[in-house]
């Protein structure tokens, strides 16, 4: 029989601190009211000086393996996807992670596709599991992003927050995950950076970088044209949809595809103003969000996705084979 790859469980993990649009007003030529009608965002998390992308992940993939009601040496596989891991080239982040939560010898890898991580890490997974290679997949999109940010540049520091979201893939009976797509166009690779000048010896303090304005423009059409693409391929309308859960990047990005599908409120699912942009882990997230709401429940179809820096895309449709929150 053929196997068919489930989405088993979702949980995210959040720092404790939190910093508001005010916050940033006595650092900043900012204004709570500029960052709120612009993006949609209201605060985000930011982590610790003593805390890792890892401890985030670590935290996230705990409750999501107890969520799937498997033990963790069942995990034969860990990906992480992160614009912001601990080491600069190695070890992965996933390597980290393993170690943390006690796994010798389990296969473990990063994947670099910034916002987009967490549909490229479901890609992955579906494939690893549907052609019998592994049992049950750890994906983690994680980010410290606050890393990366330079907090006197009020054009990007305001977007991003930090946070991780995981999720365990697993071979089931369940419905399944139905289609996955992605995309990438290097063209645009300068538009949203983390630049090293070239690539001499001297390691400059790593710096996010975003033509903000620029990066809308081709995200909107991207997105819904991506999202059209999967939707007519797999013979699906929109009102087919469950829940559409995209990446919390700008709400009027997430509106412009909202409106251009024909999508009703009560079928997507927005924390932005919550989270901010969490690059790799806002997806999984805002997942984590509906289900802990009590709006994603097993069997419910959900449209997921995707648009980051280089630039990458990807959609992707799914069913939910978890274990309902109220039942956990
Ligand atoms: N507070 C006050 N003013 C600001 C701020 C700020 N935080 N940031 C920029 N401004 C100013 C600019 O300097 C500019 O001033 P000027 O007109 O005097 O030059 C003015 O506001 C307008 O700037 P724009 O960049 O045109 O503003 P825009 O409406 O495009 O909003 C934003 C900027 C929010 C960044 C928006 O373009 C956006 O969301 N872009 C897409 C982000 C995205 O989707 N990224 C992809 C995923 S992220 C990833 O992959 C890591």
């Amino acid at each position: 029989m053929k196997l068919k790859a489930c989405i088993k469980s979702i949980a995210s993990y959040l720092p404790e601190k939190t910093l508001t649009n005010k916050d940033f007003e006595s650092f900043l030529d900012t204004s709570d009211e500029w960052i709120l009608k612009r993006t949609g965002i209201k605060q985000r998390y930011i982590a610790s000086e003593t805390e890792n992308t890892s401890d985030l992940a670590y935290k996230a993939a705990i409750k999501a393996i107890q969520r799937a009601k498997i033990q963790t040496n069942d995990i034969d596989l860990i990906i992480v996807a992160t614009l912001s891991p601990d080491y600069f080239t190695m070890p992965s982040t996933a390597v980290v992670v393993a170690n943390k939560l006690g796994l010798k010898g389990v296969s473990a890898f990063d994947i670099s596709a910034a916002c987009s991580g967490f549909i490229y890490m479901l890609e992955l997974a579906r494939s690893m599991v549907e052609s019998g290679a592994k049992k049950n997949v750890l994906i983690i999109g994680a980010e410290k992003i606050s890393s990366v940010l330079d907090y006197t540049d009020r054009t990007t520091c305001v977007l991003f927050g930090d946070g991780a979201g995981a999720c365990v893939v697993s071979a089931s009976e369940g419905k399944g995950i139905i289609d996955i797509h992605t995309g990438s166009d290097g063209e645009f690779k300068d538009l949203l950076c983390t630049k090293r000048s070239n690539q001499t010896k001297q390691l400059e303090p790593i710096k996010l970088e975003m033509k903000g304005n620029e990066v809308f423009k081709v995200a909107v059409k991207t997105l819904s044209d991506d999202v059209s693409y999967l939707l007519d391929k797999n013979k699906l309308k929109t009102s087919d949809i469950d829940l559409f859960i995209p990446h919390q990047a700008n709400l009027r990005i997430i509106s412009y595809v909202q409106e251009k599908l024909g999508l009703s409120d009560e079928q997507c699912v927005v924390c932005v103003d919550k989270f901010g942009n969490t690059s790799a882990a806002s997806i999984p997230i805002a997942i984590n969000e509906a289900y802990e709401q009590g709006r994603l429940t097993n069997g419910k179809l959900m449209l997921l996705d995707a648009f980051g820096g280089g630039f990458t895309w990807g959609s992707a449709l799914t069913y939910f084979d978890g274990i309902d929150y109220k039942n956990l």
